[in-house]
């Protein structure tokens, strides 16, 4: 019988891909989404490729996670469920703790009641906060600058006393993701994109303006510089990391990045030269909660769970060409918001 996952967030973006991945590789998968930020479509499609079961619950209410490990056999779950807006977080941080804490903590006790033992959690670089040293390394001070990377470290911290349970679970920082499924069947399909590389494609595109908003931050050409990994390679961690817990591992945390950090600036080189446009620039205020410099040391992640980003930055803009091509304006489904 294939072993039956369970991705929470798989309507949303990087979870529709490692939905699309466990298929590829013949595992049962389960959905779990509220359909808040994700959509119906990518659901649809996948559904094509192998098994999978898709739950409309939010995991603020306990009664529908639980019903989850009722019906099915669960043996790992993946979860990416949360709202990830560092803007929104600053805004809002009720809304936060909320939904990425509390709504972990429902899923942890739905597992511990169901006894299902396996946990891969996507957590962010936004728990470092400002950099004490680079490139930042799983040891580096978690000191959150903002109510989104607070909400992700409380989830971390809530792991651990779990393991008396029987967990066992793996903590995945991403630093900044881009791409789309490179066949171009899935991918982000916010409008517009909270992120620079997909927004930047679909200025280019003439599918919505773009401007370049060049924060003002102390680093060499004075905008951001972020890590960028490519979602592709990003849920091939995911794999890695599932194979890893079956083989019997401890638990423990690795940092998801390419370990080279790009500015705002040399994206929008980047794109503008895959295109041979010129994108408008215009000046920006500096965002609350924002930090100037973070790019990660990813070793420990290629030497423990046998993983490495093989895509650069010029890959994932084509990837995304491809996707914004087939679906300029996204889905076609309709989510919350
Ligand atoms: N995108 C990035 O650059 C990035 C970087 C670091 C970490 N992450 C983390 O990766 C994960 C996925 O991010 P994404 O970019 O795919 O975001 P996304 O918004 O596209 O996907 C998140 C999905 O979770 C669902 N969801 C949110 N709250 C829910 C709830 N209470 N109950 C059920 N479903 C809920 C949404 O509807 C959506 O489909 C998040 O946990 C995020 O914090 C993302």
């Amino acid at each position: 019988m294939p072993k039956k996952i369970l991705i929470t967030g798989g309507a949303g973006y990087i979870g529709s891909h490692a939905v699309k991945l466990f298929l590829e590789n013949g595992y049962e998968v389960v959905v779990f989404d509220n359909l808040f930020r994700g959509f119906e479509e990518p659901i649809k499609i996948l559904k094509k490729i192998g098994k999978l079961d898709f739950v409309r619950g939010d995991l603020r209410n306990a009664k529908d996670i639980e019903k989850v490990f009722h019906t099915h056999k669960i043996d790992c779950v993946l979860h990416f469920a949360a709202l990830c807006l560092v803007n929104e977080s600053m805004e809002n941080p009720g809304l936060y703790f909320e939904n990425n804490a509390m709504g972990s903590l429902n899923l942890l006790e739905a597992m511990k009641k169901h006894q299902v033992g396996k946990l891969i959690f996507s957590s962010t670089c936004a728990t470092y906060g400002e950099t004490k040293y680079l490139p930042v390394d799983e040891n580096h001070p978690q000191n959150p600058v903002n109510p989104y990377g607070e909400s992700k470290l409380l989830v971390e911290k809530m792991l651990p006393w779990y393991e008396a349970f029987g967990l066992r679970y793996v903590i995945l920082r991403y630093f900044n993701i881009c791409g789309a499924a490179s066949s171009g069947i899935i991918g982000d399909s916010k409008k517009p994109s909270q992120l620079l590389m997909q927004n930047a494609v679909r200025g280019a595109m003439n599918i919505e303006p773009f401007a370049f908003t060049c924060a003002k931050v102390k680093t060499p050409d004075g905008t951001p510089i972020r890590d960028y990994i490519d979602v592709e390679d990003l849920v091939e961690a995911h794999f890695a990391a599932f194979t890893y817990l079956e083989k019997g591992g401890k638990s423990d945390a690795f940092n998801l990045g390419n370990g080279k950090g790009y500015s705002v600036k040399e994206i929008v080189s980047e794109v503008e030269k895959s295109f041979g446009v010129k994108l408008k620039k215009r000046k920006a205020v500096h965002r609350k909660g924002e930090y100037s410099e973070i790019f990660a040391n990813s070793q420990k992640a290629q030497k423990i769970l046998k993983w490495h980003s093989k895509k650069g930055i010029t890959e994932s803009v084509e990837s995304l060409k491809r996707w914004y091509a087939g679906h300029p304006n996204g889905y076609k489904s309709q989510n919350s918001k």
